[in-house]
């Protein structure tokens, strides 16, 4: 059981075709330890959060989302910061997953990740992000931090990460999730 593949799923916090951020999940997926595996969930179909609708029943979109994620062992968010916090759109897709029953990110493992274009490579917004995932009853995976600035000198034309630094720090993160996923296994 302990040694079962641990499945992650990777959510990008970016919805344009050239986010630096999507980049960054494409490549964490080549760098993922044996053992583990990475799928990804789109969240561009996902409507604004609506308590009326919600009532009525899941959207397919959010319904799929929140399969996903029960599915999954761990979860890995990648995301740009807006404004200092997290882009609307993904909390947007968090908040319906948080909702009952049974919020399906409660007790699961958490790794964040980020790319910007500027000099501080989210710090901010991560720093937001993971006291969200505690409040979601998450276990962030502490270290190490991976906050990639300027992005645009990591990646190569076809969008491939060609910086070896960030390459160790991102498989470095995957392996601890994965580890932090088998040890947590069970309790
Ligand atoms: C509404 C908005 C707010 C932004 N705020 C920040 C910010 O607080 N810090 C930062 O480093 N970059 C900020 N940016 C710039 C983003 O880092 C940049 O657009 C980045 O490429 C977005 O990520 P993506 O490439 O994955 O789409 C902001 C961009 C937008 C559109």
């Amino acid at each position: 059981m302990s040694d079962s593949p641990v499945s992650i799923l990777g959510i990008a916090g970016s919805l344009r075709a050239q986010s630096w951020n999507k980049k960054l999940l494409a490549a964490a997926t080549l760098l993922v330890p044996p053992g583990a595996t990475i799928t990804t969930f789109d969240i561009k179909d996902i409507p604004l959060y609506n308590e009326d609708v919600r009532e009525q029943g899941y959207p397919e979109p959010v319904a799929a989302f929140r399969a996903a994620i029960e599915q999954a062992d761990a979860v890995l968010f990648v995301t740009p910061e807006y404004n200092y916090s997290v882009p609307g759109v993904l909390k947007n897709a968090i908040d319906w997953a948080s909702r009952p029953p049974a919020p399906p990110f409660g007790k699961k493992p958490v790794a964040t990740l980020g790319a910007s274009p500027g000099m501080h490579g989210t710090v901010r917004g991560q720093t937001q992000l993971r006291e969200l995932c505690i409040g979601l009853g998450m276990y962030v995976v502490p270290k190490p931090e991976v906050y990639v600035a300027k992005a645009n000198e990591k990646f190569d034309e076809a969008g491939n990460l060609t910086d070896e630094a960030t390459k160790k720090f991102v498989a470095e993160l995957l392996l601890n999730l994965a580890g932090f996923t088998r040890t947590l296994r069970g309790r």
